[in-house]
């Protein structure tokens, strides 16, 4: 396996025992992997990876995601268009500023 140019962590407020519980799960975070996923392949971005996550501990500001190697940290993604709105900028090799959090 090759390793991935870019490896996203969407967080799915997974706790160590028990059924996700935190605000990006409630939010609809975790429903939103399907849509990325299928986003990823439409665009041809072959080279970045998807996993889900425990809290992030941005819970204020979920549903959170991280894409590194940036270390850039995404919040606010409650829906399709922002996902579309995220990986635009990457596209273009950008970082959109709505969603950042810094
Ligand atoms: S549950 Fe997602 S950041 Fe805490």
């Amino acid at each position: 396996m090759e390793k991935p140019g870019k490896h996203m962590f969407l967080c799915a407020s997974f706790r160590a025992n028990g059924e996700p519980q935190g605000i990006c799960n409630k939010k609809g975070g975790s429903a939103l992997v399907q849509y990325l996923q299928e986003e990823l392949t439409d665009r041809g971005m072959t080279d970045v990876m998807i996993s889900t996550t425990s809290c992030l501990k941005v819970c204020d500001r979920g549903p959170a995601m991280v894409v590194y190697p940036e270390n850039t940290w995404y919040g606010g993604i409650n829906g399709e268009d922002d996902i579309d709105a995220i990986l635009d900028s990457m596209e273009d090799g950008e970082v959109n500023g709505e969603y950042t959090i810094t």
